[in-house]
């Protein structure tokens, strides 16, 4: 048997609380014993975006049974574990020292290691915790908070090749959704109203296509939305059904054509370095999109790359995928103490210059 850890993994940046037990092992694929998430959506429903001072208040009141639940489930008890992983930032700053505090309190008290997690690094090792990819394959993160496209060549080694210089994909779907009068989360909501709509009636814009380079734009398309919502309103006294699907229907388009043509600009530069076994994985909510998910497969088709979408439960905000990022962390002797520190801001790339802003969802690092 070769060397194995199960690792408790603790998740609260956003606005998900989080807990999962994973256990990795040299010579079998990795194992998701348990992964228990607590959503906030209701909490935060009136506000059109995520409260920041809710949000940590609801991680530190949930925080003990998410993990009291995550260890029943895996059948394990604290001093079965070889240690515990936490999300370190980027994130909400209140939520990341709850999770912190948590992490610290009970490494404080069995003795266990303690490993700081930065999440962004969590989403992008998911491949290997759900398909064993090997190093280095190139990550497409597109959800509320995030959007960049990194090549992953080791635990701790990430080259960030582009990202939003402005508002994640999923603010944009959810604005388009507010704006549109259709439910939250706005990514289902759009993409179901998309169904019933003519994506060719409204041309959107598809900002910094004709700009070189990886980087990517969302807002001024929200405002396009927005322009073309009103003067359809003031033509019609209204909005039909008909229009909004359309609207949405363009929209997705828009943002399906965006992330498409930066992928395959991020795809030649990932393939320049020939890698052996080249791969293009995605993470976060807006992956679930189908026509995205379509145009993004197509692309990697046409450059036969392997194309690795995990599970949408594994793409979104989870524990597991902390629990498999410390547990890379631990394998490879690292390990933090109780200086640990939370940090709003993490850039995963510190080479890179860092994204400014901050989107509804968090600092976007
Ligand atoms: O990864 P995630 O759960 O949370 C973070 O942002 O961290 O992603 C949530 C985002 C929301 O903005 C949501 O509207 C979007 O993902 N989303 C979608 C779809 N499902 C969720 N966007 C487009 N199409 C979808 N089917
Ligand atoms: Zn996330």
């Amino acid at each position: 048997m070769g060397t194995q850890a199960t690792l408790l993994g603790i998740e609260s940046s956003c606005d998900d609380t989080a807990a999962a037990v994973v256990r990795v092992s040299e010579s079998a694929a990795p194992q998701i014993l348990s992964s228990v998430v607590y959503g906030q959506d209701q909490l935060h429903a009136a506000f059109g975006g995520v409260v920041p001072e809710i949000a940590a208040r609801a991680h530190a009141e949930k925080l003990d049974t998410c993990v009291a639940e995550a260890l029943a489930q895996s059948g394990l008890a604290l001093p079965n574990l070889d240690a515990i992983a936490v999300t370190a930032g980027p994130g909400l700053i209140g939520g990341v020292i709850s999770g912190v505090m948590c992490a610290k309190g009970l490494c404080s008290g069995t003795g266990l290691p303690l490993i700081g997690v930065n999440h962004l690094a969590g989403h992008a090792l998911t491949p290997r915790l759900t398909d064993q990819l090997s190093y280095p394959y190139l990550m497409l993160l597109v959800s509320g908070g995030h959007c960049q496209f990194l090549v992953v060549r080791g635990h701790d080694d990430f080259a960030r090749l582009g990202g939003t210089i402005d508002d994640a994909p999923g603010e944009a779907f959810d604005k388009t959704a507010r704006i549109l009068g259709l439910g939250q989360p706005g990514g289902p909501a759009v993409e179901t109203a998309a169904q019933d709509g003519d994506a060719k009636r409204f041309k959107l814009p598809r900002p910094l296509l004709d700009r070189p380079g990886c980087d990517m734009s969302f807002s001024g398309l929200k405002t396009a939305v927005l322009r073309l919502r009103n003067q359809l309103v003031e033509k019609y006294e209204g909005l039909p059904y008909q229009d909004r699907a359309d609207i949405c229907a363009g929209f997705q388009a828009a943002v399906a054509d965006v992330l498409s043509e930066k992928t395959r600009r991020a795809l030649e530069v990932y393939l320049a370095d020939t890698p052996t076994q080249p791969a293009i994985a995605v993470a976060g909510g807006v992956a679930a999109n189908q026509t995205i998910r379509t145009g993004l497969e197509a692309v990697a088709q046409a450059h036969e790359v392997a194309f690795i979408a995990p599970p949408l439960s594994l793409c979104t905000d989870n524990a597991a995928m902390i629990a498999y990022a410390g547990a890379e962390r631990f394998l490879a002797g690292e390990r933090d103490d109780m200086t640990l520190a939370a940090r709003p801001r993490w850039p995963l790339d510190q080479t890179s210059p860092a994204m400014l802003g901050s989107g509804k969802k968090g600092a976007k690092a």
